[in-house]
């Protein structure tokens, strides 16, 4: 409203500007929504003098209708203007006392999540895969719940064999364990061949031959091999890590422990090409300066059969209590493939040759890190991970 207007409406009703005057200090003084609303009633609703005026317009003499009906809408107009900008005034006003009251405190530095980081055998397992990534290997995958034919007999290993027994292997079927035990003390290798052979799963358990137990927990990785040579031609060349499981605990053994296998299978192949390619993963795994050797062992399923030794690593060769004196370590298990493995996976016996090996990764782990006791590896316990 201009000043022309308000002029004019001073002088000419002075009621309508008294109304004016009136709701637009009531508005400025409503502190909160509810008190504007009862403004907004009292200057603009239907019960209000305003309204009145405008709606008596008709019974006022007829020089004064236009004047009245003109000003009076613009003091309805200019009063609903007051009571918007001061209903928005209040809005805001809410709004900053609420953002206030709640305010979130972002620069606040959040709750830390501990960063974890890999297990020390998961850790040392991806070391040797790198290394023998590295020399060619591809990595390869076995079950870990095994028929007895790939974990022992596939392997050349005897019935008789005491790795077969119950105190080396988990067998899976109770009643072929037991029936095993119980014919452990007296049967003939021959007759558990029979029974296996005739497979009486429900016979006169105790009584009876030891049977060849179906399925068992792999005590080893090897069985990686037979599975392998099976599904795919010469030349093989891969390592297979993974879990394996004998009934043992004590400060070096634990029921559940990993291996990693290797198998290189080719023409020409020679017990040379195994020394020096155990030779280089020592040297990689180890150091560069760690001396081998090479003893003869006896495994069922290498001909030659021998066990890779390193110096030790505390005492560098001189002798302590960790290496018994002897200056060596003994890290793994390995050989020439026995000819008769190639008979049960159809290879060329005439043709191939090859060789193969098996290492302990808590062994590994334990001798590398300097760890006493293999149980602290399934310990859980953050202050011992946490070191590696
Ligand atoms: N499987 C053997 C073990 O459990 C380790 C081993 C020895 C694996 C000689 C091999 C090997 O492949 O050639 O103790």
């Amino acid at each position: 409203m201009d000043d022309a207007q308000l002029h004019d409406l001073q002088e000419r009703t002075p009621e309508l500007a008294a109304l004016l005057a009136e709701g637009s200090a009531a508005a400025a003084a409503a502190a909160e929504p509810d008190a504007l609303e009862q403004v907004r009633v009292r200057f603009l609703g239907r019960k209000s003098r305003l309204t009145e005026i405008l709606r008596s317009i008709s019974s006022l003499p007829a020089a004064e209708r236009p004047v009245v009906g003109k000003l009076g809408n613009v003091v309805r107009v200019e009063l609903e203007r007051l009571v918007a900008a001061r209903e928005d005034e209040l809005r805001g006003a809410s709004l900053a006392a609420a953002l206030t009251a709640e305010r979130l405190d972002i620069t606040l530095p959040g709750v830390p999540l501990p960063r974890g980081h890999r297990h020390l055998i998961s850790r040392t397992i991806r070391e040797v895969e790198d290394i023998f990534l590295g020399m060619g290997y591809k990595v390869a995958e076995g079950p870990e719940i095994e028929l007895d034919y790939y974990n022992f007999t596939a392997l050349n290993t005897p019935d008789d064999h005491p790795a077969r027994s119950v105190d080396d292997t988990f067998f899976i079927d109770q009643r072929t364990a037991i029936r095993r035990a119980a014919g452990d003390a007296g049967a003939s290798p021959a007759g558990a061949a029979a029974v296996s052979a005739a497979g009486s799963p429900g016979g006169d358990a105790a009584a009876s031959a030891p049977v060849v137990g179906d399925l068992l927990l792999r005590t080893q990785t090897s069985p990686v091999q037979v599975r392998t040579m099976e599904s795919q031609e010469p030349p093989v060349y891969i390592i297979c890590p993974g879990k394996v499981y004998r009934p043992d605990l004590d400060a070096t053994h634990t029921p559940m422990f990993h291996q990693v296998e290797g198998l290189a299978v080719d023409r020409g192949i020679t017990l040379a090409d195994l020394k020096g390619t155990l030779h280089q993963f020592a040297r990689e795994f180890f150091g560069a300066d760690r001396a081998i050797r090479l003893r003869p062992h006896f495994f069922p399923f290498t001909e030659p059969s021998v066990e890779l030794d390193v110096q030790c690593l505390l005492c560098g060769g001189t002798g302590c209590r960790s290496c018994k004196y002897s200056g060596w370590l003994e890290i793994l298990g390995a050989g020439m493939v026995d000819p008769n493995l190639y008979g049960f996976v159809g290879y060329d016996s005439g043709e191939l040759q090859g060789f193969a090996f098996g290492m302990g990764v808590e062994r590994m782990a334990m001798l590398k890190h300097g760890v006493p006791d293999a149980r602290a590896l399934f310990d859980n316990d953050l202050r011992f991970l946490e070191q590696f």
